[in-house]
């Protein structure tokens, strides 16, 4: 690609009407005075591998992906990184100039820096973690935790098989709960986390006794619509470090804005407002 050609990147999904990627992309690349665009792309399942064939020669440096081709890009994909492959999907692909590409994953790396941002007094090695779910998000989180120092990480899933899966992938320092166990859990953590989608706008909430919540522990939800959840609201009040999930899905996006523009993007109130509004 000449040098005077504008970089395009983008996101690919199906459905994509719901991603709040373009927005995001969007003010950055306004906000820093960019050439380059950023486009939501709806891409079947079924036209996934030619879509990644075409994409480079139209010009894309690159692209976000989102449901359903996380895990599907991994075995198109001529690099895959260590995060990607351990937690078996990718969000971010890079496209080389032989038409190749790279896939990594950044939602661990978000999950982190919207901590150190928003709760940087948690220290990571000071306590257990205690993690609701067991999907591709719980998988993201419990990969960046160990990666971080967390000393012991514990999952609680309804569905207990996936949560023992998830700990056998790890080895020690994961183990699994049982879910009518889990409220016991999120008492003994120093940081809580839910990356079920209980609690999101549409759908149920969660059913654990939040009882134990308590001062000197760091709530945080991957949910983000709405930013305040029912467990944040109540885990605020019960003197807890309260994140919401905005900040993960905005510092998830840097690594890949970086790669395709050149420049590394900060993650403000401003950005918060553009990708809401
Ligand atoms: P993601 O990739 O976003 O994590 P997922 O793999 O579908 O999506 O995982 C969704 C998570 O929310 C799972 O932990 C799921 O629990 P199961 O493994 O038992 O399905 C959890 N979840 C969804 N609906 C739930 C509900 N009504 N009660 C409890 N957990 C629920």
């Amino acid at each position: 690609m000449s040098h005077e050609s504008i970089p395009l990147a983008g996101v690919i999904g199906f459905p994509i009407i719901h991603s709040r990627s373009p927005q995001l992309h969007g003010h950055w690349l306004k906000t820093l005075g960019l050439r380059g665009h950023y486009v939501p792309m709806e891409v079947h399942p079924d036209n996934l591998a030619e879509a990644l064939q075409a994409l480079p020669k139209l010009g894309f440096v690159g692209v976000n992906v989102t449901m359903p081709h996380k895990e599907a890009v991994l075995e198109l994909a001529s690099h895959v990184t260590d995060r990607a492959s351990l937690i078996g999907a990718a969000n971010t692909l890079i496209f080389r100039e032989d038409g190749t590409f790279h896939a990594d994953n950044t939602d661990g790396y978000g999950f982190i820096e919207n901590l150190r941002q928003n709760a940087p007094d948690w220290d990571p090695q000071v306590g257990p973690a205690a993690i609701l779910g067991a999907g591709g998000a719980a998988r993201a989180v419990v990969v960046s935790l160990l990666d971080a120092g967390v000393p012991e990480v514990m999952i609680s899933n309804r569905t207990q098989l996936r949560a023992e899966r998830l700990a056998q992938d790890f080895g020690n320092r994961v183990t699994a709960v049982d879910w009518g166990h889990a409220s016991r859990m999120i008492g003994e953590a120093a940081l809580v986390v839910n990356t079920t989608s209980l609690g999101m706008a549409d759908k149920p909430e969660l059913k654990v006794n939040l009882d134990g919540l308590h001062a000197g522990q760091v709530v945080t939800d991957i949910v983000y619509n709405p930013l305040k959840t029912k467990l944040l609201a109540r885990a605020e009040a019960q003197g807890c470090v309260t994140v919401d999930g905005l900040g993960m899905l905005l510092h998830q996006a840097v690594p890949g804005f970086e790669r395709w523009f050149g420049i590394k993007p900060k993650v403000t109130e401003a950005l918060r407002d553009a990708t809401l509004g």
